[in-house]
């Protein structure tokens, strides 16, 4: 039996041209392309130029998805949501500048903060908004631009993140529909927002009197621990998204996870029991882009035509919270620009 549902209509992706391969931090820093294709998988990512902040990457996103979902769509998009660990600044939020920029009008914008489940997050606050029929259309955007909060000292954050933003157009319809979306899982544990932290510009150091230690101005993370968390909370959460869905994992085509370790994809494969040939991985190309990288991994898989029209998707992610997502949905027909 159909039900009112978010159903997928667009998709687009964005990269900085800035390319920065292992070799070139491996002359900056103490560290090796051996090092980081074995531990991490990344070969390479992308970095903004200086000036270029993440509204800048999420309009790019946002214009193709925009595209993508056909002529006419920006008259009505009600909706616009910015996922984002890494805003243009704390106040104001980034997505109204981004609506305004992309001429979308008098919409409502509001940014999602849930690290690198900031794409789940965000896409389920686009459902809900969908569903309750507050918009007909929503433009959701997860951007990241993390060279400026990267410790140059710190090698083991230093080569891992790289900035980009992937976006999708929503639209309201119904659950029998290709593309609609099926089900979601949200999940977080605040006991452990010491693992992913940049705690520098935030009010707790504020409201002290004394300047912030230069080290909280950039990301931190205890890598070891994060990477157990975000295999056991990525396969808990998948098998609440598959259960909600009513889809045995065995029925699902492609698992699409946060791309924020290959070895973390390989780990969550053997765990749902799912073959690795199902699991998309951008990781190589682009590094850990946060909140952008299932969009980005949904915008290069869909490129190379992996997807077909009713395939079955399942989205997981984790991220700095600790937060995780997972989403369940069919592939719809799309055309990416
Ligand atoms: N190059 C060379 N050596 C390095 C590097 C590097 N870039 N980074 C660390 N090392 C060294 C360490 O110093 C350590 O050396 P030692 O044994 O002499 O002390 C050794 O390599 C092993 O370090 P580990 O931290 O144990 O390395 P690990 O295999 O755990 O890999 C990594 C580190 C890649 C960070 C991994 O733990 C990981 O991917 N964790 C998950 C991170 C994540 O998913 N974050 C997502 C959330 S972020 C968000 O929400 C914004």
């Amino acid at each position: 039996m159909s039900a009112p549902a978010a159903v997928l209509a667009g998709l687009g992706g964005y990269v900085p041209p800035r390319t920065v391969t292992n070799e070139e931090l491996s002359r900056r820093m103490d560290t090796s392309d051996a090092w980081i294709v074995q531990r991490t998988g990344i070969r390479k990512r992308h970095w903004a130029d200086p000036g270029v902040a993440t509204s800048d990457l999420a309009v790019e996103a946002g214009h193709r998805a925009l595209k993508s979902a056909g002529a006419g769509a920006p008259d009505d998009i009600g909706m616009v949501v910015v996922a984002t660990a890494t805003p243009d600044q704390q106040i104001p939020a980034t997505a109204p500048d981004v609506a305004a920029r992309l001429g979308l009008g008098p919409v409502a914008a509001l940014d999602v903060a849930a690290g690198c489940s900031g794409f789940v997050y965000a896409l389920a606050t686009a459902s809900a908004a969908l569903v309750a029929g507050y918009a007909e259309r929503v433009l959701v955007i997860g951007a990241e631009t993390f060279r400026p909060f990267l410790n140059p000292a710190d090698r083991s954050t230093a080569v891992i993140f790289g900035d980009g933003a992937g976006a999708a157009v929503l639209r309201r319809g119904t659950s029998d529909e290709a593309g609609a979306v099926q089900s979601v899982d949200l999940g977080s544990d605040g006991a452990f927002k010491d693992l992913v932290a940049l705690p520098g510009n935030g009010s707790r150091h504020r409201s002290t009197d004394r300047a912030p230690h230069p080290d909280d101005q950039y990301i931190r993370m205890d890598g070891k621990e994060v990477f157990v968390h975000a295999v056991r909370r990525m396969a808990q959460s998948s098998a609440v998204a598959l259960a909600r869905a009513g889809w045995r994992v065995d029925q699902v085509d492609h698992v699409v996870g946060h791309q924020a370790n290959l070895r973390i994809l390989d780990a969550l494969a053997r765990q749902l029991g799912v073959d690795r040939s199902r699991v998309v991985t951008h990781i190589e190309q682009v590094g850990n882009t946060s909140a952008a990288s299932i969009p980005l991994a949904l915008a290069d898989a869909a490129d190379q035509g992996r997807f077909q029209p009713r395939d079955r998707l399942l989205l997981t992610s984790f991220g700095a919270g600790l937060t995780w997502g997972s989403a369940a949905l069919t592939w719809p027909e799309i055309t990416l620009t």
